[in-house]
Order: structure tokens, then C-alpha cells, then sequence
């Protein structure tokens, strides 16, 4: 028995909420072999112990297959950061916030706010303390998906508290104004707004704080990510090319500012009959997968249109929580598993960073574009907070010109 042997057996164990395997993320180190025993090394990027012992339980089993009867796995993982992810250099307005995940996609309508608000219930329910703030300031749908619509929040000094619903912590602009209200506002307005949902809502020590964005890649999505680093960005999209074309936009703005991506969520996927518990494919179904794998990223969860989903949104009353049974709602737990292991993992590598996107960047150095222009270098808006060069869409309109829009 040789080592090739050996990783080629390591081949088949998976690292858990993950596609690729143990081998090729280069884990396995230190292979020594004597007879029938095996010694070796796995150093994982993972901090928890149920990956550890997964991990450990799959290596043996598949080293066992090819004829190893004593095997010695040593499994090294970092201590669990002590630090908050957001300690790391960068720009952070929120530092009591642990992590930050932007929900993005780049078509309206495709189930972002569906999606944070499940996300956010799940995690809740997995036990961790969550935030889910909603960022949609020109159509904040939040407050009536998570049973909030009609409540106002307490303001203490001149700080707002979040509503909690399902365990989780709300802020949402539909909560600070009247019902039915209209905002038109300038990009600049955009930005504060969003610096102030950071700043000055009273959130908790959360360990994650839920971000359903607005649809396209705009000021919004800039602002939150030079204000914060964002720990991990989730697309979501629908199965049909139309839609997957917008996607392209939404996974290539995370990679141009920085955005650990967690993948992608294909949302509208497939109907599952409310009679007869069937799936049909209507919008198409598993195109999202090949497109994830362009941009070094998988497709996290599948969720079929089910009209559960709809009503549940409709009326305050999220899937996930509601009818935890469904397969919906046990789609949307796996999805916030998956999540959480990337987080850990890549608070494990470092944590996310938003250093290199701040406006601070050298001049004619646009963080957003690959390549300097001289347009970029323009003086910004004393408008905007953030200014002092660096990425051209900070002008005062919001219409700049950056790689990202
Ligand atoms: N999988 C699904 N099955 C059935 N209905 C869904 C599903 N996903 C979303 N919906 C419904 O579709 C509508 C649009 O979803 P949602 O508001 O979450 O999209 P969005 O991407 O946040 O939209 P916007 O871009 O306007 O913010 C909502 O009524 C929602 O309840
Ligand atoms: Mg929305």
C-alpha cells in the first residue's frame, strides 16, 4: 500500500457542507504507512468539533475499505477565533456584529427577502444570535415577512431599537416610516441610510447579521461592504437564462469587492403541488450549478416554488418556522448549515477584509475596476461619509462610474 492509495481512498470523503473533498482542498498531510497501519495528519480549516469528528469517522471508514486495520488520524483545526472577524483591518461601523451576510441577486423579484428572512429564521433556530437587516430601502418587504408589518421600533436617545420576531433581531426602513410611503432619494441618501442601520441601530452582540439587499449592484451594496466587512455573500436567482445573466453581475460584484462567496441559492426551483407533494419543472431547473462552479462557488440550496412559501410570506409567518416538517423548510436549514461552516471557515482563514475597497485606495486606483482610469480619480462628493478617493461611484447622484454598477 502507497500513499497514492491512501488519498486516493481520501478522495471519496467529502469536508462536511461542501462539495470537494478532503484531498482537494489539500488537507491530508504526513502520510506515513507501516503494514496494515496507517498514520496521518488531516488539517482542517474548521474550528467545529462535529466537522472534526465527521471528518475522522468518514477517513476511517474509507481507509478500512482498502485494507488499513489500524488507522491513527490526527486532525488539526484552529482554535475557534477568538477574535471577532470584523477586528481585522478594514473599515467596521458595527463591531459588535461578528459577521455580516449579504444577500444579493441581480434581478428583482427573485426571492431575496424570501430568502434572508428563512436564512435568518434558521440560523435563529440552529441557536445562534441573529440580525436580519433589511437594506431594500426603496421596497422594505421585511417587516410583513417576519410578522412585523404595523410596529414601530423604540427609540432610545438617538439610537432605534430592533423588533424581534422568530428569534430574530428586525430593522427594516418599512419600520421607521408610514405604510404605503414613497422614498426618492438620491444614491448619496442611499449610502447614510445604510451607515446608519449600521451605526445607529441598537443591535446586539449577534453572531451574524443577515443583509437582504436590494436587487442589482449599486450604492447600497457598495456602501455596506466599504462599511463592513462582509463575512459571506449569497446570490439568489431563478433557474431561467435571463435571470442567470443578472446572476453573473451579482457573483462578479462579490469577487470585485471582496466578498467570500457562499454560494448560490436557485430559488423558484421546480413546483412542488400542494395536492400531491410532486415536483414539476416550470422556470427550468439545476441550470445554476455550472454557473456557481464559474465563479468558484456551489449552489447551496434548491428551493421549488411552493405556494407555502408565498402565503408564508404574505402573511408574517416564515416556512422555516412555521412548518418546520416541509421539505422547504428543512432546504432552508441546510442552506443556514452550509452558511455557518463557511462563515467558520473563513473566519478560520482570517476573517473577511475590507481593506483593499476602501475609498482610501491610491488615486486613479478604482477598488472596483481591474484596471486605473483617470475617471476614477475624481474627488468625491463631500456628500458621502466614505469619500477621500479610491472607487468612482461615489459621486454625490449615486450614478458613478464604477466597475460595479
Ligand atoms: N420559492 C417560492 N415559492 C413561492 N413564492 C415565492 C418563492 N420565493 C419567493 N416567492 C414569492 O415571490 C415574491 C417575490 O419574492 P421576494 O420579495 O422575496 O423577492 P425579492 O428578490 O426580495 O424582490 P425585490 O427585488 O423586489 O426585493 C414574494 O411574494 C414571495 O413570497
Ligand atoms: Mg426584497
Amino acid at each position: 500500500m502507497i500513499q497514492e492509495n491512501v488519498l486516493e481512498a481520501l478522495k471519496h470523503v467529502t469536508y462536511p457542507g461542501f462539495t470537494k473533498d478532503i484531498v482537494t482542498f489539500g488537507f491530508v498531510k504526513d502520510i506515513a504507512i507501516e503494514g496494515n497501519t496507517v498514520a496521518l495528519t488531516i488539517d482542517i480549516t474548521s474550528s467545529a468539533d462535529e466537522v472534526k469528528a465527521q471528518i475522522k469517522q468518514d477517513a476511517t471508514t474509507e481507509l478500512q475499505k482498502i485494507g488499513f486495520e489500524t488507522t491513527i488520524i490526527t486532525i488539526t483545526a484552529p482554535q475557534a477565533p477568538k477574535q471577532l472577524s470584523n477586528s481585522m483591518s478594514g473599515k467596521n461601523i458595527a463591531p459588535h456584529v461578528k459577521n455580516f451576510v449579504m444577500v444579493s441577486s441581480g434581478k428583482g423579484g427573485v426571492g431575496k427577502s424570501t430568502t434572508s428572512v428563512n436564512i435568518a429564521v434558521a440560523l435563529a433556530m440552529q441557536g445562534k444570535k441573529v440580525g436580519l437587516l433589511d437594506a431594500d430601502i426603496y421596497g422594505p418587504n421585511v417587516p410583513r415577512m417576519m410578522g412585523l408589518d404595523g410596529q414601530k421600533p423604540e427609540i432610545q436617545g438617538n439610537k432605534v431599537l430592533p423588533l424581534k420576531a422568530y428569534g430574530v433581531e428586525v430593522m427594516s426602513m418599512g419600520l421607521l416610516m408610514e405604510s404605503g410611503q414613497s422614498l426618492i432619494w438620491r444614491g448619496s441618501m442611499i449610502m447614510k441610510a445604510i451607515e446608519q442601520f449600521l451605526r445607529d441601530i441598537l443591535w446586539s452582540e449577534l453572531d451574524v447579521l443577515v443583509i437582504d439587499m436590494p436587487p442589482g449592484t449599486g450604492d447600497a451594496q457598495l456602501t455596506l461592504a466599504q462599511s463592513v466587512p462582509v463575512t459571506a455573500g449569497i446570490t439568489v436567482t431563478t433557474p431561467q437564462m435571463v435571470s442567470l445573466d443578472d446572476s453573473r453581475r451579482s457573483l462578479d460584484m462579490f469577487k470585485k469587492l471582496h466578498i467570500p462567496t457562499a454560494g448560490v441559492i436557485e430559488n423558484m426551483s421546480g413546483f412542488i403541488c400542494p395536492e400531491c407533494d410532486t415536483e414539476s419543472d416550470i422556470f427550468g431547473m439545476g441550470t445554476t450549478a455550472p454557473m456557481a462552479k464559474e465563479y468558484d462557488t456551489e449552489l447551496i440550496a434548491r428551493i421549488p416554488i411552493e405556494p407555502a412559501i408565498r402565503i408564508g410570506g404574505d402573511s408574517g409567518m416564515p416556512i422555516t418556522y412555521h412548518k418546520p416538517d416541509s421539505q422547504t423548510a428543512k432546504r432552508y436549514q441546510e442552506a443556514a448549515t452550509v452558511l455557518w461552516a463557511f462563515i467558520e471557515k473563513v473566519n478560520a482563514e482570517g476573517g473577511a477584509n475590507n481593506q483593499a475597497i476602501q475609498p482610501t485606495t491610491p488615486p486613479g486606483v478604482s477598488a472596483c475596476s481591474t484596471t486605473a482610469t483617470t475617471a476614477t480619480a475624481k474627488p468625491h462628493s463631500h456628500e458621502h461619509s466614505n469619500s477621500g478617493g479610491g472607487c468612482g461611484s461615489h459621486n454625490g447622484d449615486g450614478k458613478g462610474g464604477c466597475g460595479c454598477h
